[in-house]
């Protein structure tokens, strides 16, 4: 049956029971415990200082707040629906504690202004996390680069074969992508991290509060200008499912790869057994479960972008009660990133790499021929004209079941007469790496600078 409401004033009857749990949020606002309990203390205090409320109740409250929230990990203190979500619970907490005293918390508040700051700070800790997390994977994406400098691999263009590559360049490229992440996720924060509270339930308070006092408390950047704007909007927390969709599209590329790359066809990698599965009725395999489920969880995270801007389009200003549908796509980008990255790291640690294969990869293929039209547009025979040449040496081999590097001088000058003895040297592998000397290119000396500009960060 149920409770009484601490909005039951102006109501006559009972609420229903199915919509008592249709609207409670409580099953999983629950998870803000903290960052409710962190803004009720501030704004306690605030309350105090500015004699909004007695000193003594004020200090009194923010004791009883601190007991709360111990009750509520150790579990003394449960949840249940009648109580709606985690600032109505609190303060029924307080009220069992404290009495009358208790029902002071709520002066100059609203449960819009309220709501908006728990969601701020929540996103404030999950970026927190988010960014050690990514920089642990950065770490072993340099210390595996660093442990394979000098392994070359097929870069691939359209899945073929395109050019070789140092794997370091390779896996270095997800470490620049990861750089972009964090700044993202940087900027999510910055965005989030102002305070709503004194917006009110719209339109401000009529209580002197402090506004900037409970900010800086919280240790947020500076208050939300507009009250109404305060309680509305919720870009910030879609800018932060933004950063974590960009993330798990980077999180997704890199493990399609990890599962390619592992498969027999390719045999480039292969996984540790402490990240795969078996099959229930193919006793040979080993299935890259990580990375796949990883990929597969990209999809999450763009849905719940989606799920709340889509929530958000029609609303009008201010709150209303949609927004309550804020928080579970939030929470579930949150912990997937968190668990994905996890999983990341476990992966590019765990990873062996099969040097043989790569290298052999890169042998057929014809992998050098964009060294090969270089070369003849080194020896002044204009690009086009170079491509054209070489692609007919190409056919040729592909007749004759060559490689570029099995060509004698005569066959290669039967294409063109501009061909030297030195073109054997040139289009072999490791002049093709070091060649392509140029920033940000898979030249080994740009590769091991790069590297170790980034060891130093
Ligand atoms: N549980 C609500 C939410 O998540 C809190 C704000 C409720 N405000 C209101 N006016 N009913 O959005």
């Amino acid at each position: 049956m149920a409770k009484k409401k601490a909005w039951s004033g102006r109501f006559d009857g009972r609420t229903d029971a199915f919509v008592e749990e249709f609207t409670a949020s409580i099953p999983y606002d629950v998870l803000l415990y903290r960052q409710d309990i962190a803004g009720s203390i501030a704004h306690a205090r605030m309350l105090g200082k500015q004699k909004i409320i007695p000193q003594a109740d004020a200090r009194k409250i923010v004791a009883a707040l601190t007991a709360i929230r111990e009750g509520i990990e150790s579990g003394k203190l449960s949840f249940d629906p009648s109580q709606e979500d985690i600032h109505m619970a609190v303060e029924q907490f307080l009220i069992r504690k404290l009495g009358k005293t208790g029902g002071k918390l709520h002066t100059g508040r609203s449960r819009n202004d309220q709501v908006a700051l728990d969601l701020r700070l929540f996103l404030r800790e999950s970026i927190d996390d988010i960014l050690a997390i990514l920089e642990k994977v950065q770490e072993a994406i340099v210390a595996r680069a660093e442990e394979f400098f000098g392994v070359v691999v097929p870069g691939y263009t359209h899945v073929q074969r395109a050019q070789p590559v140092l794997f370091s360049h390779h896996l270095l490229a997800y470490h620049e992508m990861l750089t972009r992440d964090q700044d993202r996720f940087r900027d999510a924060r910055r965005r989030a991290n102002v305070s709503p509270l004194g917006a009110g339930a719209l339109a401000g308070t009529t209580f002197p509060v402090d506004r900037e006092s409970v900010a800086a408390e919280l240790g947020m950047e500076g208050v939300c200008e507009n009250s109404i704007d305060a309680v509305s909007d919720r870009d910030f927390a879609a800018d932060f499912l933004y950063a974590c969709a960009v993330t798990m599209m980077h999180l997704s590329r890199f493990s399609e790869e990890m599962v390619y790359w592992s498969s027999a066809e390719f045999g480039f990698l292969s996984l540790p057994d402490a990240l795969c599965t078996g099959s229930s009725i193919m006793p040979q395999k080993k299935n890259p479960d990580v990375p796949e489920l990883i990929r597969g969880k990209a999809g999450r995270a763009y849905g719940n972008l989606v799920n709340l801007l889509t929530v958000m389009k029609g609303l009008p200003l201010a709150y209303n009660r949609d927004m309550q549908e804020d928080k579970e796509p939030v929470f579930d980008s949150a912990r997937t990133v968190k668990e994905s990255l996890i999983g990341a790291a476990l992966l590019i640690r765990g990873m062996s790499v099969n040097e043989g294969r790569m290298r052999g990869a890169c042998d057929d293929g014809f992998l050098t021929a964009t060294d090969l039209a270089d070369y003849l547009a080194r020896k002044g025979v204009p690009f086009r004209k170079a491509h054209e040449i070489t692609g007919k040496i190409v056919r040729y081999c592909e007749k004759n079941g060559k490689r570029l590097k099995d060509l004698s001088l005569k066959e290669f000058r039967s294409f063109s007469p501009r061909i030297g003895e030195d073109v054997g040297n040139f289009v072999s592998l490791t002049n093709s790496l070091r060649m392509r000397n140029v920033r940000g290119g898979t030249g080994p000396r740009r590769v091991k600078s790069r590297l170790e500009a980034l060891k130093k960060r």
